[in-house]
């Protein structure tokens, strides 16, 4: 199904086509900038021109006559402005229209994607040496919000938790283990903190040279499979999967089990990694290690970096499971794999994917894609951490982002049931984490503050629930209404709230597209500000007459849908009451 935007895209473009005679033309439709220039603006004619050597605005005009000859249902009247733009002003009755069957049929107002597609997403992908804290959190909220987006879009998502459980840590954690195991019951409470546990082994590790050995020798027995070990580390993982799922749990991300593709799967990949670049001339030897230079990857002094896939005692490293698991992607008929992943890690993912086209591991059938956030700092400009200088772990700070807003929530509204009030903590506490992680540009570092995300005003979780809330209060109170249908956008405010909403499809595309989620908490940020200024100036319960008075409901109605769909979307429940 085509957005608006996507139809008038198409239109345009093929008018262009007919008249320039030109086969590659891109009409360049957007959103308006400004209202006196309509509701959508195609830019894509003096591009055109140019290649013709001819004049634009001229151009624009025929352009406008075949599209006036073709009289399309969604185009009132075009017209061209500026030196060649053309403005689109739609028809009120195509709104209305579009509207009334999105009210009608409202899972399918966004619609799905012509061209489905299968797509991996590898997001939160803690490592499970030790307990998620805050620096998972973007990537977890991103990639869940992402992975809702694509299968809303009716794509076929593969979810893909690539957590670390592998390595030299492992062996130092088992024999800590296999030390203080007792008994089977009594594992759960040894590693209820997964933290302590890691420092115990850690301290141990590096005072005590006989468990160091023993630590090492693990990894080698692990590694070629002895079952003992293997049954004391599938044990440490199992209680490190159950802590990732309490987080999970609590923030509403639709990770499972099943979504795992552990580091420790492409462990029999590994040799031939090495073997296929090996026998295809990419390999280097560098102080004993293996490595591949790629001329586009230098350092400040002009030296060629090197991705370094396998250490001078043999061991393989984080880049050799990347490349296995590029490998595995293709073979399963993937289009794109996104991975959600700290910007932190840019350089290391460019090597990855160049190395693996150059390998033949991947071709361009399957688009590689590194979906790179920022850090989350503290006040102090530094990455947040505890007053001690720990990593907050996120389980304790989704805790108190629940307890802070069961406190907000009782103070704003004290005559909601205790029942209530822990509901509305939950949604509002968890939202504003999320909220306030999906609203920035991922791209950028953002300050942690508990008083910027609980605010209820700006662009926030709080606001835009409240918002929802607000408007469901007003139905409430209306009388009873049978079918919901738009008949009328007269006001200015009404049209333009009306337009709005219509675009959450185009929103929702483009995130598909650019995975930069704050493009969907922007437009439901404006979506809610249009219908607080549409409420101010149309009456919507008092309206005089009926037909208006309904209509206006309808507009109303469709305006929650929009903003319950959307914030579904970000992975935020909505609130009939708060
Ligand atoms: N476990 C890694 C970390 O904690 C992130 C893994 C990201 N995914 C990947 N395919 N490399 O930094």
């Amino acid at each position: 199904m085509e957005s608006i935007k996507q139809q008038l895209n198409s239109a345009v473009s093929e008018a262009m086509a007919v008249i320039s005679g030109s086969s590659d033309c891109n009409a360049n439709v957007v959103t308006a900038s400004k209202p006196e220039f309509g509701d959508y603006q195609a830019n894509g004619v003096m591009a055109i021109a140019k290649q013709l050597r001819t004049n634009p605005r001229a151009l624009a005009q025929q352009v406008v006559e075949h599209l006036e000859a073709a009289a399309l249902s969604p185009i009132d009247r075009l017209e061209v402005a500026g030196p060649g733009f053309i403005n689109i002003h739609l028809a009120d009755s195509y709104l209305l229209s579009e509207a009334n069957s999105a009210l009608q049929n409202p899972s399918q107002f966004i619609g799905t994607s012509d061209s489905p597609q299968k797509i991996a997403v590898d997001y939160s992908s803690p490592n499970l040496a030790k307990e998620m804290h805050v620096g998972h959190l973007r990537g977890t909220i991103i990639g869940d919000c992402l992975v809702r987006v694509l299968e809303k879009l009716g794509h076929e998502v593969v979810r893909q938790n690539h957590v670390g459980d592998w390595g030299t840590q492992f062996g130092m954690l088992i024999t800590h283990l296999r030390e203080l195991e007792s008994d089977q019951a009594e594992l759960g409470t040894q590693l209820e903190d997964l933290e302590v546990f890691y420092r115990e082994a850690k301290e141990r590790f590096d005072n005590d040279a006989e468990f160091a050995t023993a630590s090492r020798l693990a990894v080698v027995k692990l590694q070629s499979g002895d079952p003992e070990y293997v049954a004391a580390w599938e044990q440490f993982i199992d209680e490190s999967l159950k802590h990732c799922e309490a987080v999970y749990k609590k923030l509403a991300v639709t990770l499972s089990r099943d979504d795992l593709d552990a580091e420790s799967r492409y462990n029999d990949d590994l040799s031939l990694i090495i073997s296929d670049l090996e026998s295809k001339d990419l390999l280097t030897e560098s102080d004993g290690a293996r490595c591949v230079f790629l001329d586009q990857f230098k350092g400040k002094d002009g030296d060629l970096l090197p991705l370094i896939v396998q250490k001078s005692d043999g061991g393989y490293l984080y880049s050799t499971t990347d490349l296995a698991a590029v490998r595995l992607r293709m073979a399963e008929n993937i289009h794109r794999s996104l991975y959600v992943v700290d910007a932190r890690q840019s350089l290391h993912f460019q090597q990855v994917f160049a190395v693996a086209l150059e390998a033949g591991f991947a071709d361009d059938s399957l688009s590689l894609e590194h979906i790179a956030y920022g850090t989350i700092m503290g006040s102090d400009g530094r990455p947040f951490k505890t007053r001690s200088g720990d990593s907050v772990k996120l389980e304790d700070l989704l805790d108190e982002a629940v307890k802070r807003a069961h406190d907000l929530v009782s103070e704003k509204n004290p005559a909601l049931t205790a029942d209530e009030k822990t509901r509305v903590a939950q949604s509002v506490g968890i939202g504003a984490v999320k909220y306030a992680d999906l609203s920035k540009n991922r791209t950028s570092d953002y300050v942690f503050d508990w008083n910027t995300m609980l605010s209820f005003e700006g662009n926030t979780a709080p606001y835009m629930l409240y918002a929802y809330a607000r408007i469901r209060s007003i139905l409430r109170k209306a009388p009873e209404v049978t079918a919901f249908a738009v008949s009328g956008v007269a006001e200015t405010k009404e049209r333009a709230l009306l337009l709005k909403n219509l675009q959450l499809p185009e929103v929702v595309s483009a995130v598909a597209q650019d995975c930069f989620p704050n493009q969907l908490c922007n437009y439901l940020y404006e979506l809610a500000g249009l219908f607080m200024r549409f409420y101010e100036v149309c009456p919507v319960l008092k309206a005089e007459d009926t037909t208006i008075l309904q209509s206006r409901l309808a507009l109303s109605q469709l305006t929650a849908q929009t903003l319950q769909q959307g914030l579904d979307l970000l992975g935020i429940e909505t609130l009939e009451k708060m």
